[in-house]
């Protein structure tokens, strides 16, 4: 294959209690079409355009040459045509949707030398935690985790119809700063906490018990000390459970806010944008279904003379 186009979903982490371990993918999709190349090229249309870097320390670019270097085989360049949906540093997993669009797209162009666990591997060694890159390249609900140095990632089922609402703050965050304010040690008591919030998130959404998601998406490992970074974060969680959301959290390491609702979620994306307003914060909140797919490639049409 000379020429491929791979699309990956965005996606939420954590949900809330399950730092660095659980991902959603959401029905909202990156492409990348890429091809071998002597140098290289890199255009972005969509999120990102104009400010992104489209050198070779673009992160496509980065992946691909990753996977040439894993295969032993020579890179000269690639050339990448990126149509981004995925506004970047939202905590939406726009780093791990470039990762695995440059990482599939090479392995694709090179025959698939790496298996869906080798793909994972290199996404996570690269992007430094599993959770977005296991849910970008599963799809559904991902549980990761590393053991014994290799990511071990199981994608669940999610009740169909339960939507997901993200408000997508017009501020972005940088993932490095939101995990520099982490503590090295918790209490046990928060740890416990979270244990039982985890698995209550796990067996609720396993058994249809979506009434437990208010508490099963509560946190204290990561959201308490990152609420200095996101001031307004409770208010908007707490105006969208007014709004009849049945769960809110972070989503990854932010900014963006992650609300579980059934029906469309339009009274409570309109609650989330309200909130986030009254505390000076201009954004957009939009409803989402879960991406069952993960992520796909397939052969491009050769580009006209
Ligand atoms: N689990 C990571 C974090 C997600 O919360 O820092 C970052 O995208």
């Amino acid at each position: 294959m000379t020429r491929v186009r791979v699309t990956v979903p965005a996606t939420s982490a954590n949900l809330g209690p399950g730092f660095d371990s659980l991902g959603l993918a959401l029905a909202l999709r990156n492409e990348v079409v890429l091809s071998e190349h002597d140098a290289i090229s890199v255009t972005i249309e969509g999120e990102g355009a104009g400010r992104l870097d489209t050198t070779e320390r673009n992160v496509v670019v980065k992946g691909a040459r990753a996977v040439f270097e894993l295969a032993g085989r020579p890179f000269r360049g690639i050339k990448a045509s990126l149509l981004n949906r995925i506004p970047p540093s939202r905590g939406l997993g726009s780093s791990a949707a470039a990762w695995l669009g440059g990482i599939v797209g090479a392995n694709a162009l090179l025959g698939n030398p790496l298996d869906r666990d080798g793909l994972l591997n290199e996404a996570a060694r690269l992007e430094g935690h599993p959770d977005n890159v296991a849910a970008a390249l599963l799809g559904g609900l991902t549980v990761s985790c590393w053991a014994d140095g290799k990511v071990v990632a199981v994608s669940l089922p999610v009740p169909a119809d339960l939507r997901w609402v993200v408000l997508i703050p017009e501020v972005e965050g940088a993932t490095s700063e939101a995990r520099a304010v982490l503590p090295d040690a918790v209490p046990r008591a928060d740890a416990v906490f979270n244990v039982g919030r985890v698995s209550l998130l796990l067996a609720a959404l396993a058994v249809g018990r979506a009434d437990l998601l208010a508490h099963a998406m509560e946190d204290r490992l990561h959201q308490p000390y990152r609420r200095r970074l996101f001031p307004w974060m409770d208010a908007v969680t707490a105006a969208a459970r007014s709004a009849g959301a049945l769960g809110c959290a972070l989503s990854g390491a932010g900014p963006s806010l992650l609300a579980a609702v059934t029906g469309e979620g339009d009274r409570v994306a309109a609650a989330m944008e309200a909130a986030a307003s009254r505390a000076g914060i201009r954004g957009v909140a939009r409803a989402l279904d879960v991406d069952t797919r993960g992520t796909a490639w397939e052969a491009a049409p050769q580009e006209g003379p």
